[in-house]
């Protein structure tokens, strides 16, 4: 994929719908009683990977344009699996499910691609069988494949060492099926689509502060969900109006969880021209954004804030080798268990596009403002570094050739087109 220098980015465009919000919507409708209908379902190849293993679990799931039937069949209606659970290349799909089967009646096994077997699972295997259950790696390596053979579970109270969302969401969805409530507490708060959509399928989940708890057993109906745009695609036109000289982009409908819009607060700490318009608090809070160029400043990014930019951290770095200043990302040792090791990766590629940047045990430190030169970029095949890297080619002089950049199809089939588009 190679990507040249735009002198101006204008329009307006819908980015696909939000990537956890869709996998939720397909769980939580195939434990409900009757259909489940999404719309602005994402359509990329991590959310389709949770439909074929629900789908392999007896689950009918029907496929519109862009809408989505799930009709779900209860609590404990999914059935033995017709055959090994293949989970592409999602984490998401991989943790949440296994909280599924640890309470079920049956066995089953869970198996994805290179990437997915590199990634640690021991962070859901430690609660969960804490839980009673019975949840192995194949391997022995703390990875991928499992095998997992369903039991009878205690409802728990975990303390997670990582505030993330895949975890909690795993011990909430074993704790579904438990004797007992089952709450998790995280050193700070991860994003919580999964405690919002639970209670609004009619599970009782409660919040306070960093600690959500679970009643068991709940009775789940089938419900209409409209999916919000994913404000981790919409990180890259964010990033690419700011960037690019004469430039104004509105995004319309994009996810404005705080959980889960860090981005924002650091783009403004950043100098950045955005505004936030159509504001809606039913259900997921929304807005649609106004882009417009900007001269941006180094800034620090730390704490607390991190869980809800995290999946935007490559996106940040590329700002912030445009940016005049120094960037400091600390607190982000997660980045290093992500599609790929997103530390290496990001200072690997910014590296050979002329960056000054260098990476530490936990993020990276940016001395913005060097002139940064097309290059060949690896992306890795992880997808969030291929759409950061598209975006640096955008503005840099020379052209940007990404190796791997058909893997956005995980999260972001159209982005190449989405960002011509914008093209004047
Ligand atoms: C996700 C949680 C995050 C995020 C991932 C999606 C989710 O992972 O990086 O892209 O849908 O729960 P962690 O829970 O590992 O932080």
């Amino acid at each position: 994929m190679e990507i040249r220098k735009q002198s101006s980015l204008r329009g307006t465009l819908t980015v696909p719908g939000d990537k956890s919000i869709s996998h939720r919507a397909v769980m939580f409708g195939a434990l409900a009683n009757g259909t489940t209908k999404i719309s602005h379902f994402l359509e990329g190849a991590d959310c389709l990977s949770t439909i074929s293993c629900f789908r392999k679990m007896g689950i009918d799931i029907e496929r519109n344009k862009d809408e989505i039937l799930v009709h779900g069949k209860g609590l404990h209606g999914l059935c033995t699996p017709s055959g090994i659970l293949d989970v592409g290349n999602s984490g998401t799909t991989t943790r949440l499910i296994s909280g599924i089967l640890a309470g079920q009646k049956f066995s089953s096994e869970l198996d994805g691609d290179d990437s997915i077997r590199t990634r640690p699972m021991k962070r859901i295997m430690t609660p969960l069988n804490r839980m009673g259950a019975d949840i192995a790696s194949i391997r022995d390596n703390g990875c991928a494949p499992l095998r997992i053979n369903g039991k009878n579970l205690h409802g728990i109270h975990y303390d997670s060492p990582v505030a993330s969302a895949q975890v909690k969401s795993c011990v909430l969805l074993a704790g579904l099926y438990a004797d007992g409530i089952t709450s998790v507490t995280e050193p700070f708060l991860s994003r919580n689509h999964t405690e919002i959509m639970l209670n609004y399928f009619g599970a009782e989940v409660h919040s306070e502060g960093t600690t959500a708890s679970v009643k068991p057993e709940p009775v789940l109906d089938g419900r209409e969900v409209k999916v919000p745009g994913d404000i981790s695609s919409a990180a890259y036109f964010i990033a690419a109006g700011l960037l690019t000289p004469d430039s104004e982009i509105l995004l319309r409908n994009v996810g404005i969880n705080p959980t889960r819009a860090g981005l924002l607060k650091i783009c403004m700490d950043m100098g950045a021209d955005i505004t936030l318009l159509n504001q809606s608090t039913e259900g997921e809070p929304t807005a649609d954004l106004l882009i417009r160029t900007s001269s941006l400043k180094g800034t620090i990014v730390e704490g607390e804030i991190i869980p809800a930019l995290i999946d935007e951290i490559p996106m940040i770095a590329v700002m912030a080798a445009f940016a005049e200043g120094t960037t400091v990302i600390r607190d982000a040792q997660e980045l290093k268990v992500k599609e790929s090791d997103r530390i290496a990766v990001m200072v690997e590629n910014l590296r050979r596009m002329g960056a000054d940047i260098e990476g530490t045990d936990d993020g990276m430190i940016i001395h913005g403002g060097k002139p940064l030169h097309g290059a060949v970029i690896d992306s890795h095949l992880d997808h969030r570094v291929a759409m950061s890297f598209a975006v640096a080619g955008t503005v840099c002089d020379g052209t940007v050739d990404i190796n791997g950049g058909d893997c956005v199809k995980i999260s972001y089939p159209d982005f190449y087109n989405d960002l011509y588009s914008l093209s004047k």
